[in-house]
């Protein structure tokens, strides 16, 4: 579809009118909002805006144009919705782009591509015992092998050429194809020797690519076609031919990695599965397989890479506004491996038990943080983890989960809530929450708030003893305040209350960071807080006595005697309350 057609018709509908006949509208100022027809919410939070002419909703966070609602809500391709708008505004359809001799030619290539992998096909059978040995090997018999239309390439350098030659094709176009390698100029042989084949089909069964895989040992262990004018691979999935109908009809979708992840599960009676082909997922893939459902399982290979893939793949599902989970198959095994080691029953068993993504993220931010019990570890695999908590479409999933990561982390759940909030408040998948701790705050003084809003019995131990020197000027003073203020009148200390208290809106944040930062320390208890006071109560000396100091060296050199002397004596005092401390 040309551009300008399509700015034609996105300008010639009402965003507004086309997308009121599937939910109802309510104006919202300039805009127009409603219940998000894409996830289920109680508040509206899709909105329209007629002079964007865009769709948004802030709650899942899908948006676009006009086409991009169709495409979602009928599960449309991009040109069928600009054809079904073109249409609703009496618009006629351009003439096709392409004109007659290139549609020619691209049909010239499907055969090409045809015929390829019919020789690859006739080659496995009739000259390469061994390779079906191997085949069957891996769980793949005869009749398999022909479902999936498996060839072989031969070693000799170009049969394949020969072949299509002799079927009347140019060599150019069979180099369009991406089925020949060219040494040198003018020289041709064949891309695929000595490989098990396997054809990649589009929606419509034809062969627009091919895989290889190596037979035995060897480097890359498989080749496959590049771009070609009929292959894009972005926007196509391996499988999603055969697979569609049974995706559609268990509304959810298997996505592995690989040609036999793919061939194996099928073969066993999972037949709901695509396969993305060890390139890292796009959104053109996403979308092809959103025409069939919004759920989707990754199962990736167990491994460093493939986590990283699935892990990326949850962003992309997410922004489609899919359901993801995710399944990571014990010993390091890939789909195919592990249906031929544990049978297709216990891999529906898994698949059944696979992890909401939520959980699947937290595992390996989990796994990738060197120290995850330390504060900091804890910090960074909480900011990994609230974007998506807050992207959670519903509150009792969102404080569900709130509870696993509190438990996981061994964290209070009232402070994610409170950081989930700053998060929420910014709706933004990126958003970051930057839990910092100031400089000046000292390891002792975040202990204490810790212990004091933690700990009854601490409390009880060390607020008698403390007094408002030892904490005067320290960034901490106003916690330490109101925490001796609510002691004094017997309120309730807890840590919302004393956020509540608290004006300063960076004492608030300083409060839940102490609290929060700290908590993956020992159990608290009494004789630490009451070591913690001590601490507290000699810094605060030691700094009286080192402005003293100074004081008494500038009376001495203005030759202050008696003020020399009164200074002496504090500085005395001073000492002998530290040797008290010690
Ligand atoms: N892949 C690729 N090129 C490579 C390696 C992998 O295109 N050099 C793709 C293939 O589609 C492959 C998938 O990535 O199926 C997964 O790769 P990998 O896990 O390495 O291979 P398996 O599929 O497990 O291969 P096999 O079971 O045949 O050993
Ligand atoms: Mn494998």
């Amino acid at each position: 579809m040309d551009q300008h057609f399509t700015e034609e018709v996105r300008n010639s509908v009402s965003i507004v009118q086309v997308i009121s006949e599937y939910v109802t509208l309510k104006r919202a100022g300039k805009d127009f909002s409603a219940l998000c027809p894409f996830h289920s919410e109680k508040t509206p939070s899709f909105y329209v805006s007629e002079s964007k002419k865009i769709f948004k909703c802030f709650g899942c966070g899908v948006s676009g144009d006009v086409f991009k609602f169709l495409e979602m809500i009928e599960g449309l391709s991009f040109p069928e919705a600009i054809k079904a708008l073109a249409q609703k505004a009496g618009l006629p359809l351009p003439q096709r782009t392409q004109n007659p001799s290139q549609a020619r030619e691209k049909e010239r290539l499907y055969s090409v591509m045809e015929q390829a992998a019919r020789f690859y096909q006739r080659q496995l059978e009739e000259t390469a015992e061994p390779v079906q040995e191997y085949l069957r090997e891996r769980g793949v018999h005869a009749e398999a092998m022909a479902r999936f239309g498996l060839g072989w390439a031969p070693r000799a350098g170009n049969e394949l050429l020969k072949f299509l030659r002799r079927q009347g094709f140019e060599e150019s176009e069979i180099d369009l194809c991406g089925l020949l390698k060219s040494p040198g100029p003018g020289s041709f042989h064949d891309r695929f020797r000595g490989r098990v084949m396997v054809p990649i089909l589009d929606l419509t069964g034809r062969v627009i690519a091919l895989g290889g895989r190596v037979f035995g040992e060897g480097i890359p262990k498989y080749l496959n076609s590049p771009e070609t004018p009929i292959y894009s691979k972005g926007s196509c999935l391996f499988g999603l031919h055969l697979s569609k109908e049974q995706i559609r009809q268990k509304d959810f979708a298997i996505l592995v990695e690989g040609y036999f992840d793919l061939m194996v599960p099928h073969l066993n009676g999972v037949r709901n599965v695509v396969a993305s082909l060890g390139t890292s997922l796009t959104p053109n893939q996403v979308r092809l397989l959103g025409r069939y459902t919004r759920n989707v399982v990754v199962n990736y290979d167990p491994d460093l890479a493939g986590s990283a893939a699935a892990r990326r793949s949850i962003d992309l599902f997410l922004q489609e506004g899919f359901r993801v989970n995710v399944l990571s198959l014990p010993n390091g095994l890939d789909p195919d491996a592990f249906i031929r080691r544990e049978g297709a029953e216990a891999y529906l068993e898994r698949l059944k038990r696979s992890s909401a993504y939520i959980d699947f993220l937290l595992d390996s931010a989990i796994q990738g943080e060197r120290a995850a019990a330390s504060p900091k570890g804890k910090v960074n695999v909480l900011n990994q983890l609230l974007p998506y908590v807050a992207l959670l479409p519903n509150r009792i999933e969102r404080s569900e989960t709130v509870g696993r990561l509190a438990e996981r982390l061994n964290l209070d759940s009232s402070l994610i809530l409170a950081e989930l909030r700053k998060v929420a408040v910014e709706r933004k998948k990126d958003a970051k929450i930057a839990i910092t701790l100031s400089q000046e705050v000292t390891r002792t003084e975040q202990r204490l708030v810790k212990l004091l809003v933690e700990s009854k019995e601490a409390r009880g131990e060390a607020l008698p003893q403390l007094q408002d020197d030892d904490y005067r000027g320290l960034t901490t003073e106003p916690i330490f305040r109101v925490l001796r203020d609510f002691y004094g009148s017997n309120r309730e200390i807890t840590f919302l209350n004393l956020q509540d208290a608290l004006s300063d809106p960076q004492q608030k944040e300083l409060l839940s960071d102490l609290v929060l930062t700290s908590s993956c320390d020992p159990e608290p208890n009494r004789a630490e807080a009451l070591h913690c006071v001590t601490a507290l109560k000699r810094l605060s000396l030691e700094q009286t006595r080192k402005e003293l100091q100074t004081r008494i060296a500038e009376a001495e050199k203005s030759l202050q005697a008696e003020e020399v002397d009164r200074l002496y004596k504090r500085k005395l005092e001073i000492t002998r309350q530290l040797q008290l401390l010690s």
